[in-house]
């Protein structure tokens, strides 16, 4: 007998994935999910045709591992066989996933071709594309998909992409004309998680532990968390068996400023993030709590203006802080998200 596929093995324990998100689930996040306990992350998509053109600094970027980074699952993005084939090879050899997920959420036709949430309208050119993606790899291939383009046929699709090979699909509980409107429907995803062999991971609007230990009871193999953990990477703690409760003010602050420098060491490059900008919406999800810091925290530019920022809270004694803070202080993750590449 084969030895169990990297989901499979992930799928003993207790816990939550990390969701793709393009402009959030970077190296430094997953980083800090994966410490947290999250079963395994997520890479923003990554477009297949972008990454056979060749090995810019952003593409390289969007896949590379941060150092000794293991759980970490890559995302194409992609229409054509072959192309995606070509790509699930180059991603192996450079950016040593644990497994391949094909994306079929994306609501917005970036590159050429109908990939993303597209291919839910010609599902029968996904089920192509997963076998041509598990033949040019050993990995685990799965696919994340939305119930459907305007409407539900998402245990048709996942039944074809299980037909396909896919060895796990993600739902997240939304059409693709819905966007992240509405909410999403976990009755629906759990009609997937019924009728699939494979294991059904499903995403859509958790915010709190509770809420996501109330969706894993709907016949999920796991929950994905996305937005709910910007800023909170202690809520895959919780799942993974800690305690629910967020951390005090100055361990949040502690944790906001080790984002920063993660993301100073990352990026030593040309691309624009080696400025702390895309973390100017995170940073303040850190510490809901204080709303006052937040003009300061959406202006920094370095670590050390960060560290600035927060020294009132750093300086504080480990129990000065206030103690822990309500997870219901989160006030309205759901809102305030750059979604033109989702
Ligand atoms: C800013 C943003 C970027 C996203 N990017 C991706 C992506 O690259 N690939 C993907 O499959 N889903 C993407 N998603 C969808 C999420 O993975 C997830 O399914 C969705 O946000 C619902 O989960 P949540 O309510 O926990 O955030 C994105 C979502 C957001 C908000």
């Amino acid at each position: 007998m084969s030895a169990p596929g990297f989901y499979a093995s992930r799928l003993t324990r207790p816990g939550a994935v990390l969701a793709p998100m393009a402009g959030y689930s970077d190296a430094p996040m997953r980083q800090l999910a994966a410490e947290q306990g999250a079963l395994w992350t997520v890479s923003e998509m990554i477009s297949a045709r972008g990454l056979m053109g060749g090995g810019d600094s952003e593409k390289l970027n969007l896949g590379r591992p941060y150092p000794g980074e293991r759980e970490r699952v890559v995302q194409l993005f992609g229409a054509e066989s072959d192309v995606l084939a070509g790509a699930v090879a180059r991603a192996e050899a450079w950016f040593q996933p644990a497994a391949i997920d094909l994306n079929m959420g994306c609501p917005v036709p970036k590159i050429r071709g109908k990939g993303g949430a597209c291919l839910l309208q010609t599902p029968e050119v996904a089920y192509d594309l997963v076998s041509a993606m598990r033949q040019a790899t050993r990995l685990d291939v799965s696919a994340k998909i939305r119930l459907g383009w305007d409407h539900d046929r998402s245990v048709e699709v996942a039944q074809g992409l299980e037909a396909a090979g896919a060895a796990l699909i993600t739902v997240h509980g939304r059409t693709s004309a819905q966007r992240y409107t509405g909410q999403a429907d976990w009755e629906a995803i759990a009609r997937v998680a019924a009728s699939a062999r494979v294991p059904v991971v499903g995403s859509g609007d958790i915010l709190t532990p509770a809420q996501a230990r109330e969706r894993q009871r709907m016949g999920v193999a796991a929950v994905m968390i996305g937005r709910g953990a910007v800023g909170n990477p202690w809520i895959f703690r919780s799942l993974a068996g800690g305690q629910d409760d967020l951390p005090d003010a100055r361990t949040r602050a502690l944790t906001a400023l080790r984002h920063a420098e993660l993301q100073e060491q990352f990026y030593d490059d040309d691309t624009g993030r080696l400025t702390l900008r895309p973390l100017r919406k995170v940073l303040p999800k850190y510490l809901p709590d204080y709303p006052q810091l937040r003009d300061d925290l959406v202006q920094v530019v370095t670590a050390g203006d960060v560290r600035r920022v927060l020294r009132p809270l750093l300086e504080e004694g480990p129990d000065s802080a206030g103690g822990a803070a309500d997870p219901a202080a989160i006030t309205d993750p759901l809102n305030g998200y750059t979604l033109s590449h989702s």
